[in-house]
Order: C-alpha cells, then sequence, then structure tokens
C-alpha cells in the first residue's frame, strides 16, 4: 500500500518534469517519412536530413553511459570554445558497432546539435567530446517503451529486421554493421517512456 502510493508519487513527479521528463519539450533532428512505410506499421522509414552532432565514445570498458552523458551535457553546458549554453534536444543517440571481435565493440553516444548552433557548432574544450557531420540517412525505426537494457535494444533490433525481412526490405540494402540506439526520455520519467532502435539504408533516399 504505502510502496504504491510512492510509487504513484514518484509517477507523478516524473510526468509533472514535463513531455520528455526535461521539463520542456525538446527539439529534435528533422526528418521526413519516406514514401514506403511498412503495411502492417511495424517500423517507420525515415528520411533524416544531414546534421551535426555532438559524439563522444564510450568503446572501453570503463566508459560508462553515464560518463559520456555527461560530457555531452557538459559541452552544452558550456564547456565550448565560445562558452555557449546549448539546449539540450532529444533523442539521446547510441551508435553500436560491435567490430569483428568482442573486443572491438564501439559504441558513440551522441546529443543533437539545436538548429540555432547547427551551421557553426562551438569547438569541444573536452578532447574526449568532437563535433560530428551525419550525411543524409535512411533509418529503419523500431519504437519500444519502458527502461532500454542493452539486453532491450538488442532484442529489438534483431526484431526490427524479422520484420523489415518481412516487409520484403532487400537485406542487401541494409548497412548490418552497426546500429543505432535513440532515448528520449531523461532518467526522471518514469512513465510513457519511448525508445527506438535504428538501422541503416547502405545508400539514403535524397529526395
Ligand atoms: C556542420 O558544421 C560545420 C562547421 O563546423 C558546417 O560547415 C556544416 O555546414 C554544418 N553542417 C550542417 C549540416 O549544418
Amino acid at each position: 500500500m504505502i510502496l504504491s502510493v510512492l510509487f504513484c508519487l514518484v509517477c507523478m513527479m516524473g510526468n509533472a518534469f514535463g513531455g520528455e521528463g526535461y521539463g520542456i519539450e525538446l527539439e529534435r533532428p528533422p526528418y521526413k517519412l519516406a514514401t514506403n512505410q511498412p503495411k502492417d506499421r511495424s517500423y517507420e522509414v525515415r528520411e533524416y536530413a544531414a546534421a551535426n552532432w555532438t559524439s563522444t565514445q564510450m568503446d572501453s570498458a570503463s566508459s560508462k553511459s553515464s560518463e559520456a552523458f555527461m560530457r555531452l551535457f557538459k559541452y552544452i553546458q558550456g564547456r565550448n570554445a565560445a562558452g555557449a549554453t546549448i539546449d539540450m534536444t532529444a533523442p539521446v543517440t547510441t551508435h553500436i558497432a560491435p567490430g569483428p571481435t568482442i573486443f572491438d565493440m564501439k559504441r558513440t553516444m551522441s546529443f543533437y546539435i539545436p538548429q540555432d548552433f547547427q551551421a557553426d557548432p562551438p569547438a569541444p574544450t573536452d578532447t574526449e567530446v568532437y563535433i560530428e557531420e551525419r550525411q543524409p540517412m535512411t533509418a529503419y525505426v523500431r519504437s519500444f517503451p519502458g527502461w532500454a537494457s542493452e539486453t532491450e535494444n538488442w532484442v529489438n533490433v534483431y526484431k526490427l529486421f524479422e520484420d523489415m525481412k518481412r516487409n520484403g526490405v532487400d537485406e542487401d540494402t541494409v548497412d548490418l554493421t552497426s546500429f543505432y540506439t535513440a532515448g528520449y526520455n531523461s532518467p526522471m520519467r518514469f512513465i510513457k517512456r519511448h525508445n527506438e532502435v535504428w538501422l541503416l539504408s547502405k545508400t539514403p533516399n535524397r529526395t
């Protein structure tokens, strides 16, 4: 009883912090829906425009996701050549590239740079943080709720690929060397959490 009351209070707090749990609606990278959506709507096909992101590697065993997040968060809080404060955006993506051996797994966490700074992002002063200009990309996107553990991400990327094949996507056109995870909520949000995994097309549509 007491536990459920407590839990509900926590829910309401999470909800009160705004749409995504950061206190405000966050700017997102622009995309268009591709014309070839799957008939069963099990995933979405999006065409993202070229955009600058700020990124950091988390490729060693000691590099926890919270540490990578803090490096990027400090960059937007002013740890950059202009001393500029940059708004938080959504999603936070992690690019996962497994590599040839179990020790080569490369994970890169990124924040999208908001429009105000897109054309000329201030240089990071932390040497572990860099600006990454992403080319236009066509992403196959599967959404799922809850807390995205590493296992949940892998399970969902498997399901996504199964759904894509069932819908007639030619697997030779898909980049299967890596995938993205995308998280849209702050850790302070406890309900209606939205997560995605993305597989990219080898050749983006440039419509
Ligand atoms: C990304 O930033 C660079 C400057 O660092 C700029 O030349 C480029 O046009 C920007 N890319 C986009 C897509 O705005």
